[in-house]
């Protein structure tokens, strides 16, 4: 198993009010499997996200990742291994200094993992954005000089410059016109098959899910309610959550296409 997520519990106390985020949530991924994670804003899927990118730390539970005990990393380590889970999260790049270069922010994670000698850093900064759909020549442009979807294509550049074999996607087309958001799910999907990743997708919107998901996850109130095929939650939903995202979204289930998955 690529990542496995045991009985993770997170509270969040502020204001004298206290959340349970998260409450006992456990979870498997294999290499290679998109996991669609869907839930009412505030069921804990960022929390969730956050936690397994060390950006959050846990109240009690487990991570294994790459076989490893990953809440147990740390230093020199935690840094090393971090190249083989990335993130795209909604507009991380608008959070960048928006002078910084598509070069430097391309090239950033190329140098600190020592991905290729330096010499060879153009080229890679340049087959990378080729790989996203965007002409090499963007390396020179500056963040602020790139709309939003071809952020996003930069982002996942990033994202698969380390060449990890998890990424974690937290509303990642949720900001992004649906024409763009179409081409951009298209690019996961694609990027995923080609190089085995497997990848979180959280999302409030099953209609995201639904194009990308082998298996979808639902979170309600902090708790996981249901986990199967993308298929049988969106047509034979379980949980009252499940019926209730379905029910928001026109449309949803017809002429549903499986991502063929692994029975886990
Ligand atoms: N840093 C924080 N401080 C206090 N409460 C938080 C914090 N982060 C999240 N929460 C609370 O935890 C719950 C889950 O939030 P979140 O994981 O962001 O949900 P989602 O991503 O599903 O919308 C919410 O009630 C939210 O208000
Ligand atoms: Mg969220």
């Amino acid at each position: 198993m690529l990542l496995d997520i045991a009985n993770l519990s997170k509270r969040f106390s502020s204001g004298g009010r206290d959340v349970a985020a998260l409450n006992d949530v456990s979870l498997t991924l294999p290499p290679g499997e998109t996991l669609g994670l869907v839930g009412a804003s505030g069921s804990g899927k960022s929390t969730l996200a956050r936690i397994l990118l060390r950006l959050t730390s846990a109240d009690a539970g487990s991570i294994r990742f790459e076989g490893k005990d990953w809440l147990a990393l740390s230093g020199a380590e935690l840094r090393r291994r971090r190249a083989k889970m990335q993130m795209v999260f909604q507009d991380v790049l608008g959070a960048f200094n928006p002078r910084a270069t598509v070069a430097s922010v391309l090239g950033d994670p190329l140098r600190i993992h020592d991905i290729v000698p330096k010499v060879e850093r153009p080229r890679e900064i340049a087959t990378l954005l080729e790989r996203v759909g965007l002409p090499a020549s963007y390396a020179s442009r500056s963040i602020r000089e790139v709309s939003g979807g071809q952020r996003q294509r930069i982002a996942i550049a990033r994202a698969i410059a380390t060449r990890p074999s998890l990424i974690v996607l937290d509303e990642a087309v949720s900001a992004l016109d649906v024409s763009i958001r179409g081409k951009i799910l298209e690019l996961l999907v694609e990027l995923q098959q080609e190089r085995g990743i497997a990848c979180l997708f959280v999302s409030h919107d099953l209609a995201v899910l639904r194009a990308v998901s082998h298996r979808i996850a639902v979170m309600e109130a902090g708790r996981l309610v249901e986990i199967a095929s993308a298929r049988q939650v969106i047509e034979n939903p379980q949980s009252s959550a499940a019926r209730a995202l379905i029910a928001a979204v026109p449309r949803l289930v017809t002429g549903m296409p499986e991502r063929p998955h692994h029975d886990v």
